[in-house]
């Protein structure tokens, strides 16, 4: 039967089936990386999860272009903006990825890096340019508007006590562990505030706040990665919470380069909305372990992975758990190559 609500709903062009499809491509794309971490070399990781990403949208049913990317044209020969993916003749879509995003912590082999993309209707993702953003964000539940981006740190932190009926002193801040960000831990900590600081990785950062029982962080500050806000924004869509970014220009170029991206007002406070809108397809795999997500396993029988997969219209969030016993044959074909 029909129900009403479904025969007059838009269509959007996100069908069902590319949700899990999408999983598909992080889980891919986070093997590439794992089969790497750990061996200090950034570069070698983050090349292998963008050609294995590639392959894998390319075999997806959508007419995708890449908004949010590795670069411009001229500086990522791969995944670039403006790069057409997927075969072709499906909808046409807008795509925001980081085939690795954490590059450092993998090599490292430190909590948090993640394979991520996000798939949305044409139009509907900020093209943000390769600059900071000034970001905040909370999780799930709260009055809209309870923090933004205008109040002073520890006001952003009274606030969220006083609706989670707790005093400051057991709220739990995530921060990129930056120079830059010396005045605003010292006020965090003058307000009684725990810090979680993160050395790198603040897509994570920011998701890790809509479960604040399992990561341990009720609120991510500071500035880092504009492209970052945006896939942050997507996964909040989905999951819940609320988030601000305000983009952080330091140059004429970088000015001139938002501008020819399309940003006419530099100095917008964005809602997670207007960064990313519509219906929105989220997925991440984890590349090394972290509080959310567990790490690539690879064993003798099979690979393991674990993927967050969420569609902002109909809510539905999906933890998955994968063993594949074809990405194993994968692995090997790689271990085989001369
Ligand atoms: P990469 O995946 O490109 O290494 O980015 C990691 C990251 O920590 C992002 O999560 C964050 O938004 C950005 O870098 C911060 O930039 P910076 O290292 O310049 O402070």
């Amino acid at each position: 039967m029909t129900t009403v609500a479904a025969s007059t709903r838009k269509e959007s062009p996100l069908t069902r089936i590319l949700t899990l499809e999408l999983a598909r491509v992080t889980e891919r794309a986070a093997v590439a990386a794992a089969r790497l971490r750990g061996r200090g070399d950034e570069f070698a990781a983050d090349q292998a999860a963008v050609d294995a990403m590639r392959k894998e949208l390319n075999a997806l049913p959508i007419d995708g272009t890449v908004v949010i990317g590795e670069g411009e044209r001229d500086e990522a020969p791969m995944l670039f903006i403006g790069e057409k993916v997927g075969a072709s003749g499906g909808p046409a879509l807008d795509i925001a990825l980081d085939p690795l995003e954490g590059t450092t912590i993998a090599a490292k082999n430190l909590p948090n890096s993640i394979a991520v993309i996000a798939l949305a209707e044409k139009g509907s993702l900020l093209a943000a340019p390769d600059v900071y953003m000034d970001k905040v964000a909370i999780g799930p539940g709260f009055d809209p508007g309870l923090v933004t981006l205008d109040m002073p740190p520890a006001e952003r932190l009274k606030a969220l006590a006083k609706a989670r009926g707790v005093s400051v002193s057991q709220i739990t801040a995530c921060v990129l562990d930056r120079p830059r960000h010396a005045k605003m831990i010292d006020e965090i900590r003058e307000a009684g505030a725990a810090i979680s600081l993160i050395g790198d990785g603040d897509v994570a950062g920011v998701i890790h706040v809509t479960d604040p029982e399992t990561s341990g962080i009720d609120i991510y500050m500071g500035i880092g990665g504009a492209p970052e806000g945006v896939l942050a924004a997507a996964a909040l869509r989905c999951i819940g919470g609320q988030m601000q970014g305000r983009l952080v220009i330091h140059s004429d170029t970088q000015r001139e380069r938002a501008i020819k991206m399309g940003v006419s007002d530099l100095d917008r406070i964005y809602e997670a909305t207007e960064l990313a809108g519509g219906d929105v397809l989220f997925s991440a795999t984890g590349v090394t372990d972290g509080n959310l997500l567990s790490g690539v396993r690879f064993s003798h029988r099979a690979v393991s992975t674990h993927t967050l997969v969420m569609r902002s219209s109909s809510g539905t969030v999906r933890w998955i758990r994968a063993e594949h016993q074809d990405l194993q044959k994968f692995v090997d074909a790689i271990d085989n190559d001369p």
